[in-house]
């Protein structure tokens, strides 16, 4: 906004805004609902972490989730990407929070600021930062004075800045719930009456920080009023809060699930995600929240873990890029809608519920006004019903809620998709050099290469038998810890004369390593994302004399939840050879010789902390970043080495082409990271998980869901590419950086374009003939329009051309879809006709449009399969 010059004038300007932007307001609350400046709130409510998008995505981001039907956003606060070390703050960037706030605020609608400071939220350390574990006396999550101490302090420090800003309801912003702590009821047994004591003591301190809008925990079972305890879950239909003055509400609805290195990808269908939404608003919720909406990435060292992914796509209703997934987003969209409808009876009707038989209920919303919506339901896993409600009949599909604004029309049934679908790809994109590039073949890139020595490159700290807890050493000032010993073998080996070798044995807390005898790379091992802790044999050549090992320790994101989580520790316990003459040799008690990161300003990789020699040397060099981009280290190459572990690797690379969201291609390279422009892009590893777990091919909606139920990627790397944000990129000139530890091909990395290859919609007669557009909110009524398939582009572009289209019972998914013996063979035509060269097109299900004769006695369906260019 301009300068107001006038004070009066801004005053009421202020007043306008606030009002327009739907901002605001004194927020109380009763066992209905939130109230907001006297009104019942319905809220449908999405969370999206603002550091795991970029600010340029943020107002796009937020305007889809409005788009999608929502008016809420939700995000945790993340105390370790704020709180470098005691009292440095840091709020630029990805975690500029007040900017993000501001940008809910712009679009009119409210949000949720879940501060914690514990969110575990798949985030390294559940968002704690590591230096406060090595504050003398500090125990996380009880009920500890250096641990309240700091919580109180940081938790104090946002509510102030929110403050300051003006961004509480009460002030007219547009925060009306905050929480403290995070699910603590899962763990607060473990901690004793010392977490009973910390839990109360949470609460107290949060509502002493007065900031006018109620506080909420999440999961925790013993609140003290007037704190509101929600749920968190795949289904809370079933939840009562403690108080009886609170309402029910939903702070977790997870619409998928996240992905650790090495795991298959899991997908929760949106049937029966929007089957549990419906379901809550059934029962009396009046506030539920995607977690996630859209999930995002884990940029640099973020992900928590171990093994977490640096994707944080979660099967989310917008994609990792930045895109609505279809049908999910827009099916969502139609069931927000519809709940809409019933708003004025949800919240301000009585509600009676009747069996309509076994597992089948319904749930009537009405008012004196004669107002009445309903939701009935089927929660039979397998078995549809036809029901009889108020003298009419209803078919219900099993594991199914319909709803009905006018408790006589169907508008939505959760089972029923009929928005439309898309066939996503990622179009690869050579790395072009870029035009500033000092080469003078302007046809190659030109790379250069630092190659690190394995082993301690710096002045060793302490040489002690056995070894120490890896973060205690690292601090996670870094993933990598290297240890190193030396080896004498006999002349008189038995195994250097035959091909037998010996073989190293080790033991390990986690999370992966990487064996280097006499500098050359012998094998690696790790846990994964369900058994942190792993054992390995790695076959390795000695020479008869003395063997350098050398061994490069790694953690994949620090845990980030459980009872006592911050002592769980990672790193070596036993190495052993075996195969000698004598046996077994335990290395254990050999000599190792260590760094250890001895001070630090941060938790992460930063300007200031790279004085630490401890790590890859690439790392204190900053070879990634500013200076170091031209460091003398790095070497010309005209041909990459290929397949060398301890690579850093860079190019000068052009900016893809067009304005589709980018991927990195990883397929290639065995694991490291990746920076572009001095930016963390993160961990990449494109590690296979193991063929055997069950994947499906088809996955069937009805019944309760869990995280396993639904998965795709057997014995495909669990992430090949990796999220490059567009506003990253320069003009030219971009700077790509590849630290590799296991060796490579470079010269295979591509940029991939995330673009919609085809759009499609499948559309059956027992749709829904009702629309929540065709409903006319004041009269109650509906036009009784016929279903119909809707295709829009996403792109602002024009449909090209039709793939496929049949009108009949034709089969198959978008991108695969077969006609059936029952096919209007004028299908094509009709809708080319009604598509071909428009944004977007509607084709009703209608005598007028098809030949209704076709197959008659079947229900019939539409599948139109459309290109946009
Ligand atoms: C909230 O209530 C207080 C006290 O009742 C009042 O001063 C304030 O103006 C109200 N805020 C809004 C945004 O309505
Ligand atoms: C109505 O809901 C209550 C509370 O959930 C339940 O105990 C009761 O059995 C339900 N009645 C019918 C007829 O389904
Ligand atoms: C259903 O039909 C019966 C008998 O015809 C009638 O008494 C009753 O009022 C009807 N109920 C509704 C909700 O229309
Ligand atoms: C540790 O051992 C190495 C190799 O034997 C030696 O160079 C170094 O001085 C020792 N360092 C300390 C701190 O003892
Ligand atoms: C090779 O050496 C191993 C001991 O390292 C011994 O057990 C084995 O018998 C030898 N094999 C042959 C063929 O000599
Ligand atoms: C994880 O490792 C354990 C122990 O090695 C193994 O039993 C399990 O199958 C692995 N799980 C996956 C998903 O790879
Ligand atoms: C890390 O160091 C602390 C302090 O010395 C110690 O109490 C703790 O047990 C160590 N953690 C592990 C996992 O070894
Ligand atoms: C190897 O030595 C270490 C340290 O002396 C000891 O703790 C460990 O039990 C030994 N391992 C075996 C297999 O004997
Ligand atoms: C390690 O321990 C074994 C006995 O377990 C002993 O024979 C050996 O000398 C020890 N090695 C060192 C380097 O201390
Ligand atoms: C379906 O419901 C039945 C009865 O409640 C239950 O025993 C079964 O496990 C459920 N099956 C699925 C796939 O959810
Ligand atoms: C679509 O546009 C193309 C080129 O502008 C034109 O040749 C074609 O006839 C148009 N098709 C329809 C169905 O309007």
């Amino acid at each position: 906004m301009g300068s107001c010059l006038i004070g009066a004038h801004c005053l009421v300007l202020a007043l306008f805004l606030q009002l327009a932007l739907g901002n605001g307001g004194n927020v109380s609350y009763d066992s209905r609902s939130l109230i907001i400046d006297g009104q019942r709130k319905l809220l449908i409510s999405t969370a999206i972490h603002y550091p795991r998008s970029v600010p340029a995505m943020w107002p796009g981001l937020v305007q889809l989730a409005k788009d999608g039907g929502a008016n809420v956003i939700e995000s945790y606060v993340f105390w370790n990407g704020h709180e470098l070390s005691p009292d440095n703050y840091y709020f630029e960037g990805r975690y500029d929070l007040v900017k993000f706030v501001k940008i809910i605020q712009e679009a009119g609608m409210y949000m949720i600021l879940r501060i914690g400071p514990f969110v575990a939220a798949e985030w390294n350390f559940g968002g704690v930062p590591v230096w406060l574990h090595y504050v003398p006396g500090t125990v996380f999550r009880t009920d500890n004075e250096p641990w309240k101490h700091y919580m109180q302090k940081f938790t104090t420090y946002i509510v102030n800045l929110m403050k300051q800003e003006k961004l509480f309801a009460s002030q007219g912003g547009p925060i009306i719930l905050a929480q403290i702590e995070n699910e603590y009821g899962y763990y607060e047994q473990s901690y004793g009456d010392a977490g009973k004591r910390y839990a109360l003591w949470a609460a107290k301190m949060a509502l002493s920080q007065t900031t006018g809008v109620p506080w909420i925990m999440c999961q925790q079972w013993d609140v003290p009023a007037p704190v509101i305890n929600t749920c968190n879950g795949f289904y809370c239909d079933d939840f009562t809060p403690i108080h009886a003055n609170a309402p029910k509400m939903w702070t977790e609805n997870w619409p998928g699930w996240f992905k650790t290195f090495g795991s298959t990808d899991p997908h929760r269908p949106v049937e029966d995600v929007a089957y549990a939404v419906a379901r809550f608003f059934q029962k009396g919720g009046s506030m539920q929240n995607y977690y996630m909406y859209h999930g995002g990435t884990n940029f640099g060292r973020t992900a928590g873990g171990p093994f977490i992914t640096t994707s944080y796509d979660y099967d989310a209703p917008i994609d990792e890029y930045g895109l609505p997934r279809l049908p999910k987003w827009g099916h969502l969209k139609e069931l927000h809608g519809a709940i809409r409808l019933c708003e004025k009876a949800l919240l301000g009707g009585q509600r009676t519920n009747l069996s309509l038989g076994p597992l089948l209920e319904a749930d009537v919303y009405t008012d004196s006004s004669g107002i009445c919506a309903a939701f009935i339901s089927n929660a039979d896993n397998k078995t549809d019903a036809v029901v009889e409600f108020r003298n009419k009949t209803y078919h219900l599909p099993a594991w199914s809620v319909s709803i009905l604004p006018d408790c006589k029309n169907v508008v939505y049934n959760t089972a029923k998709v009929g928005s439309q679908s898309s066939i996503i790809d990622m179009v690869p994109e050579d790395l072009e050099p870029s035009v500033v590039s000092p080469s003078r073949d302007l046809k190659a890139l030109h790379w250069e290469v630092f190659t690190e020595k394995p082993g301690i490159w710096a002045e060793p700290d302490f040489n002690i038998t056995g070894f120490v807890d890896h973060i205690n050493t690292t601090k996670d000032t870094t993933d990598y810890l290297w240890v190193t010993t030396s080896l004498d073998v006999e002349n008189n080996e038995l195994f250097l004369k035959n091909s037998s070798g010996p073989v190293l044995s080790v033991k390990s807390k986690g999370h992966a390593l990487h064996l280097f005898v006499n500098q050359k790379l012998q094998g690696s091992a790790s846990g994964n994302g369900t058994i942190f802790p792993f054992e390995a044999e790695i076959p390795v050549t000695l020479k008869a004399g003395k063997n350098e090992i050398a061994l490069l320790g790694m953690t994949v994101g620090l845990q980030t939840a459980g009872p006592h989580y911050e002592w769980i520790g990672a790193g070596l316990t036993n190495v052993e050879i075996k195969g000698l003459s004598n046996g077994i040799l335990n290395l254990s008690n050999f000599t190792w010789i260590h760094k250890v990161a001895v001070f630090f300003h941060c938790w992460c990789i930063t300007p200031e902390n790279n004085i630490l020699e401890i790590g890859l040397q690439g790392e204190h060099l900053n070879l990634y970043k500013g200076d170091g981009l031209n460091s003398a280290n790095w070497v010309s190459a005209s041909e990459p080495p290929k397949g060398e572990p301890l690579t850093w690797y860079k190019a000068l690379v052009e900016t893809p082409s067009g304005n589709e969201p980018v991927g990195l291609d990883m397929i290639h390279m065995g694991k490291g990271m990746a920076w572009l422009n001095g930016e963390e892009i993160g961990r990449y590893w494109p590690r296979k998980s193991p063929k055997h777990e069950a994947c499906v091919d088809h996955c069937d909606y009805r019944g309760k869901f869990s995280p396993n139920k639904c998965s795709t990627g057997c014995g495909e790397p669990t992430q090949r590419w990796y999220h490059v944000p567009r506003s990253w990129f320069k003009p030219s000139g971009n700077v790509l950086v590849i630290l590799e530890e296991t060796g490579g091909d470079p010269t295979q990395i591509r940029f991939s374009k995330r673009k919609a290859s085809g759009i499609c919609s499948l559309v059956s007669e027992d749709h829904p003939s009702v629309s929540t557009e065709t409903w006319n909110t004041e009269l109650r009524e509906t036009k009784n329009a016929k279903p119909t398939a809707k295709l829009s582009c996403l792109d602002g572009s024009h449909i090209s051309s039709i793939k496929f289209a049949s009108f009949g019972n034709p089969s198959g998914a978008c991108g695969s879809y077969l006609k059936g013996a029952c096919h209007d063979p004028n299908s094509a035509s009709v809708v080319e006709k009604m598509c071909l060269n428009r944004s977007e097109c509607a084709i009703e299900l209608s005598e007028e449009n098809f030949n209704l004769g076709t197959c008659s006695g079947i229900i019939r369906s539409l599948a139109v399969e459309a290109v946009c260019s």
